[in-house]
């Protein structure tokens, strides 16, 4: 199969239009049979739920080429299932994970040409999505929906790849408590995007989210988890009801402990531990593992002991590993690699 003549390299994280994606509709109470389509534009009555009351999630994971030249995804078992709890959550209908693997190989599949090459530094994002597309005028659920699978080619997620970035800690909440902060809710990112865009205006990289009832307690990111490494080598990770459960993070926790040897906790972590950090990094499909150089808490900045230039030596360990995995140099655990061709 020949590839697409794209610069790869070159890519950043935006999106590309590929020729194949999955559609399914669920109309009276039942999914029907879904299959590719080459539309990409979604025409939606104009009170749709998703246009109205924001009734939608979606899901994240990356198709990789491997050394040898095979096509694999990283656990998108684990992404269908986290779309299920979304669904749940949003009154929205289940659309079952063995399905959704299988769409998410066939759309895959159709896109080959699209997925980068092995060593090119860019991998194809594939992103389903679910929306309420029935009409509703009242606050309530939707009574027909959409759940579709398509693709982009993308590099890195942070611009300068994986210069260590700068934060601050954010104003804003992201999450409440027994709030939408646990699934990937489209409307937890809508609600993010003045924080952004205020960071960025900032000079800032990204906001660093603390817990919405006290202030105290690190969460995440708009689009990461955090990890952290202590000045003893831990690797740590903040505990709390309110965060995604990143499947990058819950990958990295079992590296750490099963392939490195490193202890690992997933706790509480308090707003004034920051400065006892030796390393500090974002996590997630699309940031894979950014390191964090500097955060910033209202003017006081906390330097992490691992500079602005690399990443720190655990950082680098852990994303050596997790994308050793991931592109077929090192053994996955067993189910981690779903092959597709
Ligand atoms: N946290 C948030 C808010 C996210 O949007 C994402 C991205 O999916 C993550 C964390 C990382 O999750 P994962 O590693 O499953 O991509
Ligand atoms: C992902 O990492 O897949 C996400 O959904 C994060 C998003 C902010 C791009």
């Amino acid at each position: 199969m020949e590839k697409k003549n794209i610069d790869w390299g070159e890519l950043g994280f935006s999106y590309i239009q590929t020729d194949w994606r999955y559609v399914a509709n669920y109309v009276n109470g039942v999914w029907e049979e879904g299959g590719l389509t080459a539309e990409a534009d979604v025409v939606i009555n104009e009170c749709a739920g998703v246009l109205q009351y924001s009734q939608s999630c979606f899901e994240g994971l990356k198709a990789y080429t491997t050394e040898d030249g095979r096509i694999v995804t990283f656990r998108p078992d684990l992404n269908g299932q986290r779309m299920e709890d979304s669904c749940k959550r949003l009154e929205m209908p289940v659309y079952p994970k063995e399905k959704f693997v299988e769409a998410v190989i066939e759309t895959v599949r159709a896109n080959a040409a699209y997925v980068p090459p092995f060593g090119s530094g860019a991998t194809l994002y594939i992103r389903p999505c679910m929306f309420a597309s029935g009409p509703v005028i009242g606050v309530k659920p939707a009574d027909a929906f959409q759940f579709r699978v398509f693709t982009t080619p993308v590099g890195p997620y942070f611009k300068g790849g994986v210069k260590p970035l700068t934060i601050r800690i954010s104003d804003f909440d992201r999450a409440a408590p027994n709030g939408t902060g646990h699934i990937k809710a489209g409307l937890n990112y809508a609600m993010s995007l003045h924080a952004i865009v205020d960071a960025h205006n900032q000079g800032y990289d990204e906001n660093m989210y603390l817990d919405a009832a006290t202030h105290t307690k690190v969460e995440e990111t708009g689009g990461a988890n955090f990890i952290f490494v202590t000045k003893d080598n831990q690797v740590v990770t903040p505990k709390s009801g309110s965060i995604l459960p990143s499947i990058t993070r819950r990958s990295l926790m079992y590296v750490a402990k099963e392939y490195l040897g490193l202890e690992t906790q997933e706790r509480e972590i308090s707003r004034e531990e920051l400065t006892e950090f030796a390393e500090c990094g974002l996590c997630g499909t699309a940031a894979v593992i950014s390191p964090v150089g500097k955060i910033v808490d209202h003017g006081r900045e906390i330097c992490l002991p691992s500079g602005m230039t690399d990443m720190g030596p655990v950082t680098k360990k852990l994303y050596d590993t997790l994308t050793g995995i991931q592109m077929g140099r090192l053994e996955a655990p067993a189910g981690w690699i779903q092959e597709i061709g």
